[in-house]
């Protein structure tokens, strides 16, 4: 076994290894860390352990100006977006890294398609040009799709969509599908015209893919386009017999779509119902099946918040996506340390779809180093709420709407949701009466057990604090 193969099986190992470990919160920063050093091993082992043969004799990759340039470019670029990026932009991140992924895809594509025309007839070829075609189609639609996703996450781009817009895509798609079954049983290398066609109507089908989507579904859209660029990624594997390179691509084609799979079954929606469901995004604002007039809602002091949790045996916090854009972790860890101290048990109840993607309440609260024992998935949670004294909202809307269950109208209905109204209290702080991500009015803040706490998430949690500790 060659030095460059075992340093591929380490990799591929150590992906696998680092895959798992991400899956728990407690060792998932090392489980990130050991992938990343196997990529570095299979990176460099890549570099200065690959030879081709050629004119008789073993010869080295070469070309090292060009390729520490770009991983020293690509390396300060990628570090500085990273560093730089708000916890609330990492799926616009997310997003824009996977394009770039796709889009690498595609270019290796074209680079062999180029090979193919230029360094043999195309006879015999069927099968590289079927496996080379499969990595630029699924490559460009990975890229054009995900700087849509990206687009309107950022607020950039708006939904858009034309009457008949599906029949268009399919029948791109059958475009793309029938040239590209010619192409590979009639390659001539005077065909590149075709290629390119090919390449254009991929990125239109792209485009035209995510635009309609509602700007809500982005994260699984997201997720999904991440397993085409896994796929397209095996694809170049194949190309150039690369195995780690086939593994990687394997692991993130299969863990896309495990991901995707489980955020459409959080939702309780279909994948097709996501991609053509149009949900979110273009509603945002409009008041939806709450918009009836349901009367006023009641406040509650922060002296009175403070007096009811200091003086309950468990409090429930529910953070959603408000404790994330107020950055109010770490003052939520402060208040619940604080109850602690008095004798309360306090516990968090998190929403696999809480936030913008999926973990985001988990890392959030890790980041503030709240014990992940204290963390209650939903299901726990919802065994929990019926013995829990008060339940403290943190900026969480949808995930808390009852409409999910009870109002079939509801563009939500069918979630699973937080059973929050099974406790004795429910505090509920966010700024004002707007609406969530979904765009539209929860009915649980009119409830009589609702009690709201307006203000800034991190601002509230700090003065409760203070408050609590005057008692
Ligand atoms: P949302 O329903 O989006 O509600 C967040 C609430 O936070 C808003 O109503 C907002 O009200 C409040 N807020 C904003 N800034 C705040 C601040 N500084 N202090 C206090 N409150 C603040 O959030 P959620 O309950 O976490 O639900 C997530 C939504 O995203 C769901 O619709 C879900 O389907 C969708 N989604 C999530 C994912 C993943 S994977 N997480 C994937 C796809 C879709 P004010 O403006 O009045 O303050």
């Amino acid at each position: 076994m060659s030095l460059l193969t075992l340093c591929y099986i380490i990799a591929s190992v150590t992906f696998i290894i680092g895959l798992k470990m991400l899956s728990n919160p407690a060792t998932a920063r090392n489980g990130n860390l050991i992938a990343a050093a196997g990529m570095t091993m299979a990176i460099f082992g890549t570099i200065f352990l690959y030879s081709y043969y050629e004119e008789g004799v073993d010869k080295p990759l070469g070309n090292y100006v060009w390729i520490f340039g770009g991983i020293i470019v690509g390396s300060i670029i990628g570090t500085l977006a990273a560093k730089r990026v708000k916890m609330t932009a990492m799926p616009q991140m997310v997003s824009m890294f996977n394009g770039m992924g796709g889009a690498c895809a595609a270019l290796i594509s074209m680079v062999e398609y180029d090979h193919i025309i230029h360094h043999t007839n195309g006879e015999g070829q069927t099968g590289l040009l079927i496996v080379i075609l499969l990595g630029l189609i699924i490559g460009s639609v990975s890229f054009a799709g995900s700087m849509i996703a990206w687009g309107k996450l950022d607020g950039k781009i708006k939904d858009f969509a034309f009457p008949g817009q599906h029949i268009v895509n399919i029948l791109i798609l059958l475009a793309i599908v029938g040239l590209s079954v010619y192409l590979a049983v009639n390659f001539s290398p005077d065909q590149s015209y075709i290629f390119y066609t090919i390449l254009a109507l991929s990125l239109i089908y792209g485009l035209f893919f995510v635009f309609p989507i509602g700007g809500a579904d982005m994260p699984v859209v997201i997720s999904l386009l991440n397993s085409f660029t896994g796929v397209a990624a095996a694809c170049g594997g194949f190309l150039y017999d690369n195995k780690v390179m086939l593994t990687g691509g394997i692991l993130v084609g299969a863990a896309g779509t495990l991901l995707t799979v489980l955020m459409c079954r959080a939702m309780n929606r279909s994948l097709t119902n996501v991609l053509i469901g149009s949900f979110g995004g273009g509603k945002k604002g409009v008041a939806g099946s709450g918009s009836k007039d349901q009367g006023a809602v009641k406040e509650i002091t922060l002296s009175d918040a403070a007096v009811v949790m200091s003086y309950a045996n468990k409090v429930m916090i529910v953070p959603g996506y408000g404790l994330a854009v107020a950055q109010a972790q770490h003052a939520c860890h402060e208040l619940e340390k604080l109850l602690d101290s008095k004798g309360v048990e306090v516990k968090y109840a998190i929403h696999p779809v809480a936030g913008r993607m999926p973990g985001h309440m988990n890392v959030l609260l890790a980041e503030a180093d709240v014990p992940y024992e204290k963390l209650l998935e939903m299901e726990q949670a919802n065994e929990e709420f019926p013995t829990t004294d008060v339940v403290l909202i943190l900026g969480a809307n949808d995930v808390v709407n009852p409409a999910a269950k009870s109002d079939p109208a509801s563009p939500i209905y069918g979630m699973p949701i937080l059973d929050v109204e099974q406790a004795k209290t429910v505090i509920v702080n966010k700024r004002s009466m707007k609406p969530g991500y979904a765009g539209i009015e929860n009915d649980l803040f009119f409830r009589p057990k609702t009690s709201m706490l307006f203000g800034d998430a991190k601002k509230v949690l700090q003065d409760l604090a203070t408050e609590i500790k005057s008692i």
